[in-house]
C-alpha cells in the first residue's frame, strides 16, 4: 500500500510529537482534538519545537514551512475519509479508545490501516470494535516521539502479515527502529521499566533514598539522560497510574501494584510536568524549578 495520508487521533504530548515526526517524513497529516483549545496548544508545541530546531541551525526555514503546510488541524473527524495509516493516541482508556477505533471504522476507507498507540492496553480489545480486526495493531511511540527511536509494533492474533509488514516500514519510514511486541499489557518496554519505576516511587515512600539520591544514582549509574523520577514526571503520573493498574489486573502479579504514593499524588492532581508538580515542582514553560 502506498501510504499518502496520515491521521492522528489527539493533538496532546504523544499525538502532536507523532504529528510532527510523520509531517516531519514528507506525509500529509490530519490530526484530529476534541476541542479548538487542545487543537491550538498541540499545534503551537509543534511550531515552538520546530522554531527551536531552526534557531539551533538544524532545521531549514524552507524545511519548517513544508512540515507545517503538511499539517492540517481539525476537530471534525469525519475529515479521516481518506486517509490511508490513521495513528490514535488518546488517554490510555480502553472505553474511550474502543469508541474512537468504531468511530474510525466507519469513517475511514476499506483499505486503511488503524494503529493505536497505546501504552499498555491489550489492542485485541481495541480491534474488536471494528469491522477490520485484521487492519489493526499497536503502534506505540516513545516520549519525547521526535527524539526516541524506538517503535514497537504489536500484532495481535487478528493483524494480518501485511499490516505488521506495512506497519514496519512505515515506522521505518519515520526515521524509528521497530520491534515487534507482543499484545500483552505493557508490551515488551513498559512491562520491564515498570517493575524499575515502581521500586523507585516505593523507595522514596518507604523513605529508604531521598528524590535526588534515587535520580542521581540511576542516571549516573545506568548512563541514563535522565533520572527515573523526573523521567515518571516527563510521561505523566496519570497515564502511568493507568498503565501499572493494567498490568497489576492483568498479571495479578504484585511487582505491578501501584505504590500508593502515586495513587495520592494523582488524586492530588500532582501529574507531573504537565501539572506543574510531581515528585519535582516545574514552572509554567516545564523547567525544574523544586
Ligand atoms: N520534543 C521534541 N524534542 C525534544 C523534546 C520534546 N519534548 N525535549 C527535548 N527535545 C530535543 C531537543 O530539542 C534536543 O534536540 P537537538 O539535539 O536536536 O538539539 C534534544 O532533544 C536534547 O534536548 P535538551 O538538550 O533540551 O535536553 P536533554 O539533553 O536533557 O534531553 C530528553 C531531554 C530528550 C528528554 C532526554 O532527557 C531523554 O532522552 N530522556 C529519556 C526519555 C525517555 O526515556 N523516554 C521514554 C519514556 S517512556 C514512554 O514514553 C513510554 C510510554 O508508554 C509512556
Amino acid at each position: 500500500m502506498n501510504i499518502k495520508k496520515v491521521g492522528i487521533v489527539g493533538c496532546g504530548i504523544m499525538g502532536s510529537g507523532i504529528t510532527q515526526v510523520v509531517a516531519h517524513s514528507g506525509y500529509s497529516v490530519t490530526v484530529f482534538d476534541i476541542n479548538e483549545a487542545a487543537l491550538k496548544t498541540g499545534l503551537e508545541s509543534i511550531r515552538f519545537r520546530l522554531q527551536k530546531s531552526v534557531d539551533k541551525g538544524k532545521l531549514s526555514i524552507e524545511k519548517r514551512e513544508s512540515i507545517l503546510a503538511g499539517i492540517r488541524g481539525t476537530t471534525d473527524i469525519s475529515d479521516f475519509g481518506n486517509c490511508d495509516f490513521v495513528i490514535e493516541a488518546v488517554f490510555d482508556n480502553l472505553e474511550i479508545k474502543r469508541k474512537v477505533f468504531s468511530e474510525l471504522d466507519n469513517i475511514c476507507p476499506k483499505h486503511a490501516i488503524l494503529a493505536s498507540n497505546a501504552s499498555s492496553l491489550s489492542i485485541i480489545d481495541i480491534a474488536a470494535a471494528t469491522k477490520r480486526m485484521d487492519k489493526v495493531l499497536g503502534m506505540h511511540f516513545f516520549n519525547p516521539v521526535p527524539v526516541m527511536k524506538l517503535v514497537e509494533v504489536v500484532k495481535t492474533i487478528a493483524t494480518s502479515e501485511e499490516t505488521v509488514e506495512i506497519s514496519k516500514e512505515f515506522g521505518e519510514k519515520l526515521g524509528k527502529t521497530v520491534v515487534i511486541a507482543p499484545d500483552m499489557p505493557g508490551y515488551i518496554h513498559n512491562r520491564l521499566t515498570a517493575v524499575l519505576s515502581i521500586a523507585a516511587i516505593k523507595m522514596l515512600e518507604d523513605k529508604i533514598a531521598g528524590r535526588d539520591d534515587i535520580d542521581t544514582a540511576l542516571k549516573l549509574g545506568s548512563n541514563l539522560p535522565m533520572g527515573r523520577l523526573e523521567l515518571l514526571d516527563m510521561v505523566g503520573l496519570d497515564t502511568l497510574l493507568e498503565g501499572y493498574e493494567n498490568l497489576y489486573q492483568t498479571y495479578k502479579d504484585p511487582k505491578y501494584a501501584p505504590p500508593l504514593l502515586l495513587k495520592q499524588m494523582v488524586a492530588a492532581g500532582w501529574l507531573g510536568r504537565k501539572s506543574g508538580r510531581g515528585f519535582y515542582i516545574y514552572d509554567k514553560n516545564g523547567n525544574k524549578i523544586g
